[in-house]
């Protein structure tokens, strides 16, 4: 594995040659195909993961079985880094949406590393804070808001991640499956076919297979946020 890809994840970009170095000998790079899973909730955590290529769902099942989806983690993401912190069990699963290229670093490694380079701590806590943020509003969403509000909410989550905004519109190019969309926004398919539907009836969206564009995004943000 090259140093040049180290850079590439935020958690790393401040750091010298040296440092890349050591951390390069520390990582092991592991392969995962599409509906793989790399981690099971409530299993003991050894490993945290840095995706180096491909896309991850993090998701739980609830009681009945539904599959909900937390987030979705691409190239430069970490994962798995919750229960080596706090010694306690996964806290959700993840598995390959694509197949995915990560690298591995271990429990006593990824404490060391956080101990001898406080600016890879500090990035890290930007990082979940922003996770938190993110849950902040998803929690928002289910609780408050009507089936259309939830699922622009979680159009609106997957566009500040993935999207790129181009003349006021904002752009998803691979937007996640219906399925996904409907596990990600507490809701389901049907339904996010028939909000799908009204939105672009009302010129909100554009579709166009898998690339969806959001017309005026700051109009939407604030219709729905
Ligand atoms: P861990 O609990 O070790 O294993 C599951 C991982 O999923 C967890 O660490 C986090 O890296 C990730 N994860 C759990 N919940 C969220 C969330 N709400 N947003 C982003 N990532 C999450």
């Amino acid at each position: 594995m090259q140093i040049s890809l180290l850079k590439r994840v935020p958690i790393f970009s401040n750091l010298g040659e040296e440092e890349l170095e050591k951390i390069r000998t520390l990582c092991v790079t592991k392969h995962y195909l599409k509906d793989q899973l790399i981690l099971i909730e409530q299993d003991i955590g050894n490993s945290m993961f840095l995706i180096q290529k491909g896309r991850v769902k993090v998701f739980r099942m609830t009681e009945d079985g539904r599959e909900v989806i937390l987030t979705i983690l691409e190239d430069g993401d970490f994962f798995g880094e919750l229960s080596l912190l706090d010694e306690k069990e996964r806290s959700a699963s993840v598995m390959a949406i694509e197949n995915s290229e990560v690298l591995l670093l271990r429990r006593g490694d990824f404490l060391r590393l956080l101990e001898e380079y406080p600016q890879i701590a500090i990035s890290l806590l930007k990082e979940l804070a922003a996770r938190i943020r993110r849950s902040d509003t998803q929690i928002k969403s289910l609780s408050l808001q009507d089936a259309m509000g939830r699922v622009a909410s979680a159009l609106i989550r997957i566009a500040d991640v993935h999207g790129k905004e181009i003349d006021r519109n904002m752009i998803i190019t691979r937007v996640p499956l219906q399925q996904d969309l409907a596990n990600m926004a507490g809701t389901s398919r049907e339904t996010i076919s028939r909000v799908f539907k009204y939105f672009e009836d009302e010129g909100l969206i554009h579709r166009d297979g898998r690339k969806l564009t959001i017309q005026n995004y700051s109009r939407f943000k604030r219709m729905f946020q």
